[in-house]
Protein backbone atom coordinates (compact mmCIF):
# COMPACT_ATOMS: atom_id res chain seq x y z
CA UNK A 1 0.00 0.00 0.00
CA UNK A 2 1.46 3.24 -1.17
CA UNK A 3 0.21 6.39 0.84
CA UNK A 4 0.09 9.84 -1.31
CA UNK A 5 0.03 12.96 1.27
CA UNK A 6 1.61 16.12 1.38
CA UNK A 7 0.75 16.60 5.08
CA UNK A 8 -0.60 20.08 4.89
CA UNK A 9 -2.72 18.84 7.35
CA UNK A 10 -2.28 15.17 8.16
CA UNK A 11 0.32 14.05 10.59
CA UNK A 12 2.48 11.12 9.58
CA UNK A 13 2.64 9.92 13.47
CA UNK A 14 -1.10 8.89 12.33
CA UNK A 15 0.59 5.71 10.50
CA UNK A 16 2.67 4.53 13.34
CA UNK A 17 0.41 1.66 13.85
CA UNK A 18 1.84 0.64 10.55
CA UNK A 19 5.22 1.47 11.09
CA UNK A 20 6.67 -2.11 10.48
CA UNK A 21 4.74 -3.49 7.64
CA UNK A 22 7.07 -3.90 4.90
CA UNK A 23 3.99 -3.46 2.49
CA UNK A 24 3.08 0.32 3.75
CA UNK A 25 5.41 3.06 1.76
CA UNK A 26 4.49 6.64 2.56
CA UNK A 27 5.19 8.96 -0.29
CA UNK A 28 5.39 13.04 1.09
CA UNK A 29 3.73 14.84 -2.34
CA UNK A 30 1.22 17.25 -3.32
CA UNK A 31 -2.02 15.18 -5.35
CA UNK A 32 -2.89 17.90 -7.28
CA UNK A 33 0.41 17.84 -9.08
CA UNK A 34 0.00 15.09 -11.88
CA UNK A 35 3.62 14.71 -13.00
CA UNK A 36 4.70 14.38 -9.45
CA UNK A 37 1.94 11.70 -8.12
CA UNK A 38 1.77 9.99 -11.53
CA UNK A 39 4.07 7.08 -11.26
CA UNK A 40 3.15 5.98 -8.19
CA UNK A 41 -0.44 4.92 -9.60
CA UNK A 42 1.43 2.50 -11.52
CA UNK A 43 0.44 -1.39 -10.27
CA UNK A 44 -2.29 -0.40 -7.96
CA UNK A 45 -5.54 -1.99 -8.22
CA UNK A 46 -7.64 0.26 -5.60
CA UNK A 47 -7.44 4.05 -5.32
CA UNK A 48 -8.56 5.50 -2.25
CA UNK A 49 -9.09 9.67 -2.30
CA UNK A 50 -9.29 11.35 0.36
CA UNK A 51 -6.59 14.07 0.00
CA UNK A 52 -8.10 17.29 0.27
CA UNK A 53 -8.28 20.38 2.52
CA UNK A 54 -11.26 20.22 4.86
CA UNK A 55 -11.70 23.09 6.70
CA UNK A 56 -15.12 25.63 6.16
CA UNK A 57 -13.12 29.00 7.17
CA UNK A 58 -10.15 28.41 5.47
CA UNK A 59 -11.72 27.55 2.78
CA UNK A 60 -13.92 30.93 2.45
CA UNK A 61 -10.67 32.39 2.98
CA UNK A 62 -8.58 31.03 0.06
CA UNK A 63 -11.05 29.02 -2.10
CA UNK A 64 -8.63 29.03 -4.89
CA UNK A 65 -6.19 27.21 -2.50
CA UNK A 66 -9.36 25.01 -1.84
CA UNK A 67 -10.13 24.25 -5.64
CA UNK A 68 -6.01 23.19 -6.00
CA UNK A 69 -5.86 20.56 -3.75
CA UNK A 70 -9.93 19.13 -3.72
CA UNK A 71 -10.68 19.92 -7.48
CA UNK A 72 -7.04 19.65 -9.35
CA UNK A 73 -6.16 16.87 -6.73
CA UNK A 74 -8.94 14.73 -7.97
CA UNK A 75 -9.03 15.39 -11.40
CA UNK A 76 -5.37 14.62 -11.40
CA UNK A 77 -5.68 11.07 -8.87
CA UNK A 78 -8.28 10.31 -11.82
CA UNK A 79 -5.79 10.65 -14.64
CA UNK A 80 -3.30 8.74 -13.17
CA UNK A 81 -5.44 6.15 -12.00
CA UNK A 82 -6.88 6.22 -15.49
CA UNK A 83 -3.70 5.66 -16.98
CA UNK A 84 -2.50 3.11 -14.44
CA UNK A 85 -5.87 0.92 -15.12
CA UNK A 86 -6.92 0.52 -11.68
CA UNK A 87 -9.82 -2.01 -10.62
CA UNK A 88 -11.77 0.66 -8.89
CA UNK A 89 -11.75 4.52 -7.28
CA UNK A 90 -13.02 5.44 -4.81
CA UNK A 91 -13.63 8.68 -3.40
CA UNK A 92 -14.13 10.90 -0.21
CA UNK A 93 -17.39 13.34 -1.07
CA UNK A 94 -18.98 15.06 1.78
CA UNK A 95 -22.51 15.62 2.64
CA UNK A 96 -21.80 19.34 2.47
CA UNK A 97 -22.82 19.19 -0.91
CA UNK A 98 -26.43 18.98 0.60
CA UNK A 99 -26.50 22.44 2.09
CA UNK A 100 -29.14 22.88 4.38
CA UNK A 101 -31.12 19.84 3.15
CA UNK A 102 -35.08 19.42 1.95
CA UNK A 103 -35.47 16.14 2.97
CA UNK A 104 -34.48 14.60 6.54
CA UNK A 105 -33.32 11.96 6.59
CA UNK A 106 -31.62 12.98 3.10
CA UNK A 107 -31.48 10.50 0.10
CA UNK A 108 -28.70 10.70 -2.68
CA UNK A 109 -31.27 12.38 -5.22
CA UNK A 110 -31.48 15.63 -2.92
CA UNK A 111 -30.69 18.61 -4.50
CA UNK A 112 -26.60 19.63 -4.30
CA UNK A 113 -26.62 23.57 -3.03
CA UNK A 114 -22.89 23.55 -1.38
CA UNK A 115 -22.89 26.54 0.75
CA UNK A 116 -19.18 27.13 1.16
CA UNK A 117 -16.24 26.76 -1.01
CA UNK A 118 -14.74 23.43 0.79
CA UNK A 119 -18.58 21.77 -0.13
CA UNK A 120 -18.23 23.39 -3.31
CA UNK A 121 -14.73 21.91 -3.99
CA UNK A 122 -15.43 18.53 -2.86
CA UNK A 123 -18.90 18.48 -4.71
CA UNK A 124 -17.07 19.44 -8.01
CA UNK A 125 -14.84 16.55 -7.01
CA UNK A 126 -17.77 14.19 -7.31
CA UNK A 127 -18.69 15.45 -10.51
CA UNK A 128 -15.09 14.72 -11.93
CA UNK A 129 -15.36 11.00 -10.62
CA UNK A 130 -18.49 10.27 -11.87
CA UNK A 131 -17.90 12.04 -15.12
CA UNK A 132 -14.75 9.49 -15.77
CA UNK A 133 -16.63 6.44 -14.69
CA UNK A 134 -18.85 7.48 -17.52
CA UNK A 135 -17.05 8.40 -20.32
CA UNK A 136 -13.78 6.84 -20.01
CA UNK A 137 -15.34 3.99 -18.40
CA UNK A 138 -13.02 4.23 -14.91
CA UNK A 139 -14.94 2.10 -12.25
CA UNK A 140 -15.51 4.82 -9.75
CA UNK A 141 -17.84 4.71 -6.70
CA UNK A 142 -18.02 8.52 -4.63
CA UNK A 143 -18.87 8.49 -1.01
CA UNK A 144 -20.38 11.15 0.43
CA UNK A 145 -19.72 11.17 4.08
CA UNK A 146 -21.69 12.70 7.12
CA UNK A 147 -19.41 13.99 10.19
CA UNK A 148 -17.04 11.02 10.64
CA UNK A 149 -14.98 11.28 13.93
CA UNK A 150 -12.75 8.71 15.50
CA UNK A 151 -9.13 8.74 17.27
CA UNK A 152 -6.21 10.17 15.47
CA UNK A 153 -8.80 12.70 13.49
CA UNK A 154 -6.92 16.14 12.93
CA UNK A 155 -6.23 17.82 15.94
CA UNK A 156 -4.47 20.84 15.00
CA UNK A 157 -5.25 24.09 12.86
CA UNK A 158 -8.21 25.56 12.32
CA UNK A 159 -11.75 25.90 14.15
CA UNK A 160 -13.51 23.13 13.15
CA UNK A 161 -15.12 19.26 13.85
CA UNK A 162 -17.11 19.29 17.20
CA UNK A 163 -15.14 16.70 18.68
CA UNK A 164 -11.86 18.09 18.13
CA UNK A 165 -12.90 21.46 20.24
CA UNK A 166 -14.97 19.58 22.60
CA UNK A 167 -11.93 17.36 24.06
CA UNK A 168 -9.64 20.04 24.24
CA UNK A 169 -11.74 21.94 26.00
CA UNK A 170 -12.39 18.61 28.16
CA UNK A 171 -9.05 18.38 28.76
CA UNK A 172 -7.90 21.93 29.63
CA UNK A 173 -11.21 22.18 32.59
CA UNK A 174 -12.85 24.80 29.82
CA UNK A 175 -16.52 24.93 29.35
CA UNK A 176 -18.03 23.11 25.90
CA UNK A 177 -18.81 26.25 23.03
CA UNK A 178 -21.97 24.92 22.25
CA UNK A 179 -23.49 26.56 19.23
CA UNK A 180 -27.04 27.90 19.26
CA UNK A 181 -29.07 25.99 21.65
CA UNK A 182 -27.52 23.06 20.86
CA UNK A 183 -30.67 20.86 19.63
CA UNK A 184 -28.94 21.04 16.20
CA UNK A 185 -28.77 17.49 15.71
CA UNK A 186 -25.65 15.74 13.24
CA UNK A 187 -25.42 12.01 11.98
CA UNK A 188 -22.26 10.87 13.89
CA UNK A 189 -20.37 8.32 11.52
CA UNK A 190 -17.59 6.47 13.36
CA UNK A 191 -14.36 6.17 11.37
CA UNK A 192 -14.13 2.44 11.32
CA UNK A 193 -17.53 2.73 9.83
CA UNK A 194 -16.11 4.47 7.12
CA UNK A 195 -13.15 2.52 6.46
CA UNK A 196 -15.60 -0.36 5.87
CA UNK A 197 -17.54 1.30 3.15
CA UNK A 198 -14.56 2.19 1.51
CA UNK A 199 -13.00 -1.30 1.59
CA UNK A 200 -16.67 -2.64 0.51
CA UNK A 201 -16.91 0.04 -2.31
CA UNK A 202 -13.53 -0.75 -3.93
CA UNK A 203 -14.80 -4.87 -3.51
CA UNK A 204 -17.75 -4.41 -4.87
CA UNK A 205 -19.02 -4.12 -8.71
CA UNK A 206 -20.78 -1.30 -7.93
CA UNK A 207 -19.85 2.27 -10.59
CA UNK A 208 -21.02 4.93 -11.21
CA UNK A 209 -22.71 5.74 -8.25
CA UNK A 210 -22.48 8.06 -5.08
CA UNK A 211 -23.84 6.56 -1.98
CA UNK A 212 -24.27 8.29 1.65
CA UNK A 213 -22.06 7.28 4.23
CA UNK A 214 -23.80 8.07 7.70
CA UNK A 215 -24.77 6.10 10.99
CA UNK A 216 -28.61 6.53 9.54
CA UNK A 217 -29.04 8.36 12.90
CA UNK A 218 -28.81 11.64 14.10
CA UNK A 219 -27.65 13.20 17.62
CA UNK A 220 -27.77 16.36 19.17
CA UNK A 221 -25.12 18.71 20.45
CA UNK A 222 -26.37 18.78 24.08
CA UNK A 223 -26.98 14.99 23.53
CA UNK A 224 -22.98 15.25 22.75
CA UNK A 225 -22.24 17.00 25.58
CA UNK A 226 -24.11 15.15 27.98
CA UNK A 227 -22.46 12.02 26.87
CA UNK A 228 -18.82 13.88 27.32
CA UNK A 229 -19.92 15.89 30.72
CA UNK A 230 -18.71 19.23 31.28
CA UNK A 231 -19.95 22.82 31.79
CA UNK A 232 -21.66 24.78 28.93
CA UNK A 233 -21.01 28.46 27.08
CA UNK A 234 -23.40 29.34 23.96
CA UNK A 235 -22.11 31.00 21.13
CA UNK A 236 -23.75 32.45 17.96
CA UNK A 237 -25.68 29.86 15.74
CA UNK A 238 -23.54 30.35 12.01
CA UNK A 239 -25.65 30.91 8.77
CA UNK A 240 -25.04 28.47 6.25
CA UNK A 241 -25.01 25.45 8.66
CA UNK A 242 -28.19 22.44 8.80
CA UNK A 243 -30.40 22.28 11.78
CA UNK A 244 -29.53 18.31 10.85
CA UNK A 245 -27.40 16.08 8.80
CA UNK A 246 -28.89 12.73 8.67
CA UNK A 247 -28.47 10.33 6.26
CA UNK A 248 -30.72 7.99 4.09
CA UNK A 249 -28.30 5.13 3.99
CA UNK A 250 -30.79 2.70 2.21
CA UNK A 251 -28.66 3.06 -1.18
CA UNK A 252 -25.05 2.02 0.01
CA UNK A 253 -27.32 -1.04 2.44
CA UNK A 254 -29.10 -2.29 -0.49
CA UNK A 255 -25.59 -2.46 -3.06
CA UNK A 256 -22.94 -2.99 -0.75
CA UNK A 257 -24.89 -4.55 2.55
CA UNK A 258 -23.00 -1.95 4.43
CA UNK A 259 -24.17 -1.72 8.08
CA UNK A 260 -22.99 1.03 10.71
CA UNK A 261 -21.88 -1.11 13.12
CA UNK A 262 -20.84 1.25 16.00
CA UNK A 263 -23.32 2.76 18.10
CA UNK A 264 -22.94 6.73 19.23
CA UNK A 265 -22.19 5.97 23.12
CA UNK A 266 -19.23 3.70 22.28
CA UNK A 267 -17.91 5.77 19.92
CA UNK A 268 -18.42 8.90 21.90
CA UNK A 269 -16.65 6.20 24.69
CA UNK A 270 -13.82 5.64 22.56
CA UNK A 271 -13.26 8.82 21.91
CA UNK A 272 -13.15 9.60 25.50
CA UNK A 273 -10.54 6.47 26.18
CA UNK A 274 -8.16 8.49 23.61
CA UNK A 275 -8.52 12.00 24.69
CA UNK A 276 -5.05 12.17 25.70
CA UNK A 277 -4.67 12.55 21.56
CA UNK A 278 -6.23 16.06 21.97
CA UNK A 279 -3.52 17.36 24.79
CA UNK A 280 -1.73 19.90 21.85
CA UNK A 281 -4.63 20.49 20.61
CA UNK A 282 -5.88 24.60 20.17
CA UNK A 283 -8.33 25.11 23.33
CA UNK A 284 -11.15 27.42 21.42
CA UNK A 285 -13.41 29.78 23.44
CA UNK A 286 -16.37 31.76 22.63
CA UNK A 287 -14.06 34.94 22.00
CA UNK A 288 -11.12 33.05 19.92
CA UNK A 289 -14.00 31.06 17.64
CA UNK A 290 -15.80 34.86 17.03
CA UNK A 291 -12.25 36.27 15.33
CA UNK A 292 -11.75 32.84 13.72
CA UNK A 293 -15.08 32.19 12.12
CA UNK A 294 -15.90 36.36 11.02
CA UNK A 295 -15.40 35.87 8.06
CA UNK A 296 -17.93 33.01 7.89
CA UNK A 297 -20.50 35.65 8.53
CA UNK A 298 -19.27 38.10 6.81
CA UNK A 299 -19.72 36.24 3.53
CA UNK A 300 -22.49 33.73 4.17
CA UNK A 301 -24.27 35.83 6.91
CA UNK A 302 -25.89 39.00 4.67
CA UNK A 303 -22.56 41.35 5.44
CA UNK A 304 -22.50 40.46 8.92
CA UNK A 305 -25.37 41.30 10.39
CA UNK A 306 -26.08 38.66 11.67
CA UNK A 307 -22.87 38.79 13.55
CA UNK A 308 -23.52 41.97 15.15
CA UNK A 309 -27.03 40.80 16.09
CA UNK A 310 -25.78 37.88 17.69
CA UNK A 311 -22.28 38.66 18.74
N1 LIG B 1 -14.07 14.14 8.54
C1 LIG B 1 -15.30 14.26 8.01
O1 LIG B 1 -16.31 14.36 8.73
C2 LIG B 1 -15.47 14.25 6.53
C3 LIG B 1 -16.78 14.39 6.01
C4 LIG B 1 -16.96 14.41 4.63
C5 LIG B 1 -15.87 14.23 3.79
N2 LIG B 1 -14.63 14.09 4.31
C6 LIG B 1 -13.51 13.93 3.38
O2 LIG B 1 -12.70 12.86 3.83
C7 LIG B 1 -11.33 13.13 3.50
C8 LIG B 1 -10.47 13.03 4.75
O3 LIG B 1 -10.90 14.05 5.65
P1 LIG B 1 -10.33 14.17 7.14
O4 LIG B 1 -11.43 14.73 7.96
O5 LIG B 1 -9.67 12.89 7.54
O6 LIG B 1 -9.29 15.35 6.96
P2 LIG B 1 -7.70 15.36 7.15
O7 LIG B 1 -7.26 16.78 6.98
O8 LIG B 1 -7.33 14.66 8.40
O9 LIG B 1 -7.20 14.49 5.92
C9 LIG B 1 -6.94 15.04 4.65
C10 LIG B 1 -5.53 14.66 4.25
O10 LIG B 1 -5.27 15.18 2.93
C11 LIG B 1 -3.95 15.69 2.93
N3 LIG B 1 -3.83 16.69 1.85
C12 LIG B 1 -4.40 17.93 1.78
N4 LIG B 1 -4.05 18.53 0.64
C13 LIG B 1 -3.26 17.66 -0.04
C14 LIG B 1 -2.58 17.71 -1.30
N5 LIG B 1 -2.66 18.77 -2.11
N6 LIG B 1 -1.83 16.63 -1.67
C15 LIG B 1 -1.73 15.55 -0.86
N7 LIG B 1 -2.36 15.44 0.33
C16 LIG B 1 -3.11 16.49 0.73
C17 LIG B 1 -3.76 16.28 4.31
O11 LIG B 1 -2.40 16.45 4.66
C18 LIG B 1 -4.46 15.23 5.19
O12 LIG B 1 -3.60 14.18 5.59
C19 LIG B 1 -11.32 14.50 2.83
O13 LIG B 1 -11.38 14.31 1.45
C20 LIG B 1 -12.61 15.15 3.32
O14 LIG B 1 -13.10 16.11 2.41
C21 LIG B 1 -14.40 14.11 5.66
Amino acid sequence: MTVLDNFATGRVENLSVARDNPRLTVQRVDASRYADVQSFFDGAEWVFHLAALADIVPSIQQPRLYHEANVNGTIAALEAARRAGVRRFVYAASSSCYGIPELIPTPETSPAKPMYPYALTKYVGEQYVLHWSRVYGLPCVSLRLFNVYGPRSRTSGAYGAVFGVFLAQKLAGKPFTVVGDGTQSRDFTFVTDVVDAFVRAADSNVTGEALNVGSGNTYTVNYLVSLLGGDVVHIPKRPGEPDSTFADNARIRRLLGWRPKTRFEDGVRRMLENIGHWHDAPVWDAESIAAATREWFVHLGGRGEEHRENG
